[in-house]
């Protein structure tokens, strides 16, 4: 029998502070009206100054960890847009505040793909048996490279991490994970981009432009490709794995703007009631976005046990992925209290 990836741990750690959107139409030339009638968010939380990228990941690995009830695991993946340094990567320093140093530990940079990439590669891992159990989480501190002054990116996105664990087991059982679809087309990777900092445009001892330094987006450009990918991503791992549209019970879409999410479902006929839509209360949170919309459902009784669940990104690089999973029995003290 082939060895797969199962999933039986989740969780997932949100920074206490609440930004509502009167609170950025404060500062910025924006409205309520305007954040809830184009992209779906009320609120998003952001972290405070000194809270690094690895702290939210710790919380939601300790999380998922407890919740598997099995605390070690033998690699740690951390997919993140925002590391804690340019080097060395976060996963290392994850994994040991964790109590997990001698773990293998890296990162995944696939921006709001980064989760279903995380995973691919854990899935990869177990498959050959390189590992045995794997961490992957979900981290961001958007807030630490928005431009606080930029309207089109400051009111879509929030900090947050989530976490699931891996462990062999069969490809039939509850838990199993995959098959995936991945791509990329690195021509749009200027639509989002941080310019400064890399290699490319080096750091001089001097700031860069603003412009330069902060995250930047052409939402627009993004909005219809995104659309595009996601539906065609996962209708391809529809077909490998074999399942009609109505044979999925859960889309879980990348939550970058409702309206896109809407126009996904749409593209791929599935109504309302089978979306997982969690963008109002987190804010597009990149790489943390498909877990926390799990951990999310899963914590409100939403996701059963033998539920398939369709999940698909895009984001930055450009690239895309999708991934197909059946829900798991989880232990049931991490859903919320009725
Ligand atoms: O996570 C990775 C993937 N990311 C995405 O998929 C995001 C994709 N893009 C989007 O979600 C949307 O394009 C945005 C939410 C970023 C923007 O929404 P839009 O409906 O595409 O707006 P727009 O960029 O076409 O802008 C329409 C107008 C513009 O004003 P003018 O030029 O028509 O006068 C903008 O300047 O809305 C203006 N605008 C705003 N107005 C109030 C842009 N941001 C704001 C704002 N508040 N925050």
């Amino acid at each position: 029998m082939n060895r797969a990836a199962v999933l039986d741990g989740i969780g997932s750690c949100l920074p206490p502070r609440v930004v509502s959107n009167g609170e950025l139409a404060a500062t910025l030339d924006t409205t309520d009206e305007w954040i809830v009638s184009r992209t779906g968010i009320r609120q998003r939380h952001v972290a405070a100054p000194g809270t690094a990228t690895s702290d939210l990941a710790v919380g939601a690995g300790e999380q998922a960890l407890k919740s598997s009830g099995e605390p070690v695991v033998d690699t740690v993946v951390v997919a993140t847009t925002t590391p804690d340094r340019s080097c060395p990567a976060t996963a290392p320093a994850v994994a040991s505040k964790l109590g997990l140093t001698g773990a293998a530990a890296y990162d995944i940079s696939a921006v709001c793909s980064g989760f279903i990439y995380g995973l691919a590669t854990a899935c990869g891992l177990i498959a050959t048996g390189t590992a045995d159990r794997v961490l992957v989480i979900g981290a961001e501190t958007y807030s630490s490279i928005l431009n606080p002054r930029d309207r089109a990116t400051s009111v879509i996105f929030g900090d947050g991490a989530a976490a699931v664990t891996l462990r062999p087991g069969g490809p039939d059982e509850p838990g199993a994970v995959g098959p995936f679809d991945l791509g990329s087309d690195g021509n749009g990777r200027d639509l989002i981009t941080v310019r400064a900092g890399g290699s490319e445009q080096r750091l001089s001892g001097v700031e860069p432009a603003p412009d330069d330094q902060f995250f930047a987006m052409a939402g627009k450009e993004v909005f219809w490709r995104a659309v595009l990918r996601m539906s065609e991503s996962a209708q391809s791992v529809l077909g490998r794995a074999g399942l009609a549209v109505d044979e999925v019970d859960w889309l879980v879409g990348h939550q970058a703007n409702a309206r896109i999410l809407q126009r996904l479902a749409n593209a791929l006929g599935i109504p309302p009631e089978r979306h997982i839509v969690n963008i109002a209360e987190v804010g597009n949170t990149a790489a943390a976005s498909i877990p926390l919309a799990l951990a999310d459902a899963h914590a409100a009784g939403t996701l059963h046990a033998g539920d398939r669940v369709l999940l698909t990104a895009f984001g930055g690089g450009l690239t895309w992925g999708s991934a197909v999973l059946t829900w798991p029995e989880l232990d049931p003290t991490t859903r919320r209290s009725p």
